[in-house]
């Protein structure tokens, strides 16, 4: 038995998934393959390229799960503790995406182990299991857009998702567009709490203006607080260019999706501040070189990868990636 779940890049809408926003990611053609055999009572994994081996009783409970070893078993530990699965389950993960880049390689290890371990439903239930698993496993409190990309994902596609309603539209790719991944070569530091500082000033500033999907600009002006400011200003104006993404998208625009993609890099620096240095000067270089359209960080920031918008053979660097359909178990 085996299942495989893609990573997912984000080609724009970062910061907005867990404030019921907009945000356009798509499955990639990179992914995380979990095989062998049911039966037993523990899930028993090794890896091809992490070390060690997981090995997770069915009966493990909340606490435990931070003392797993090695340290992805945790994500083990969340699947098995969100579905209750009756049997277990003996093999090997293989995966094809690099870990910790902001290519959502957790998600991809949650979904493709929540198939294995008998999950059959919706493309959104998954994803909202792999999203508890993933928030008990991390304790981040992260939103559900990396399993829902990779849970829904659709080959020649990105994803419009609405996370107000979680509807998945998904939006063809224009013919020529190439989506190139370089990895910033900053490991990505997603303290909890920097990721949850800024949660919880985007549930202050909609406590404050109501949904930020719902806001404009000029209802902002009601925050006093500059830093609750910034953060709703960045969600709202990122909103609005998730739209003009997916408009330029179907119009075949690559300049006008470029140029987007950018402004969302600058926002998320100066306004949701998640940037780096590295990711910075990276994100320019890549602008500066002919035949890019534009570039951003992807993901939640702090370091990983940036995602350029480019002719193709633009970069001579990086992951040229392409948009895949969503996990399968067979
Ligand atoms: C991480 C989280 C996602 C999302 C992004 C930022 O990848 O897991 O839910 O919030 O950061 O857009």
């Amino acid at each position: 038995m085996k299942a495989f779940a893609p990573g997912r890049v984000n080609l724009i809408g970062d910061h907005t998934d867990y404030t019921g926003g907009l945000a356009m990611p798509m499955a990639i053609d990179l992914g995380t393959t979990v095989s062998g055999h049911p039966g037993g009572d523990v899930v028993e994994l090794s890896s091809a390229s992490e070390r060690g081996t997981a090995c997770v009783p069915l009966s493990v409970t909340r606490a435990d799960l931070a003392d797993l070893c090695p340290s992805w078993a945790r994500y083990i530990g969340g699947v098995i503790h969100e579905l209750r699965p009756t049997a277990g389950f003996a093999g090997t993960v293989t995966t094809t995406l690099p870990v910790g880049a902001g290519l959502s390689s957790s998600a991809a290890l949650e979904l493709a182990t929540a198939l294995v371990l008998g999950f059959r439903g919706s493309a959104r239930d998954l994803a909202e299991l792999c999203q508890r698993a993933e928030q008990t496993a991390s304790g981040v409190p992260c939103g559900m857009m990396d399993q829902l990309a990779s849970a829904s994902g659709v080959e020649g596609h990105a994803l419009l998702i609405d996370f107000s309603d979680l509807s998945v539209e998904p939006v063809p790719v224009p013919d020529g567009a190439e989506i190139v991944v370089v990895h910033s070569g900053q490991k990505r530091a997603l303290t909890s709490s920097a990721y949850g500082e800024r949660r919880a000033a985007c549930d202050r500033a909609a406590r404050i203006v109501g949904p930020l999907l719902g806001a404009s600009v000029a209802d902002l002006a009601t925050i006093d607080d500059p830093v609750i400011y910034r953060r709703a200003h960045h969600v709202v104006t990122e909103n609005e260019r998730v739209r003009l993404f997916a408009a330029a998208f179907r119009a075949g625009d690559l300049a006008e999706a470029g140029r987007l993609m950018t402004e969302s890099h600058q926002s998320l620096r100066d306004d949701f501040e998640v940037s780096t240095e590295v990711l910075d000067a990276l994100v320019q270089r890549l602008v500066q070189t002919p035949g890019v359209h534009g570039a951003r960080l992807t993901g939640a920031g702090f370091g990983g990868c940036a995602v350029a918008l480019t002719d193709p053979g633009a970069l001579r660097k990086g992951w040229v990636v392409q948009p895949s359909a969503g996990a399968t178990v067979g």
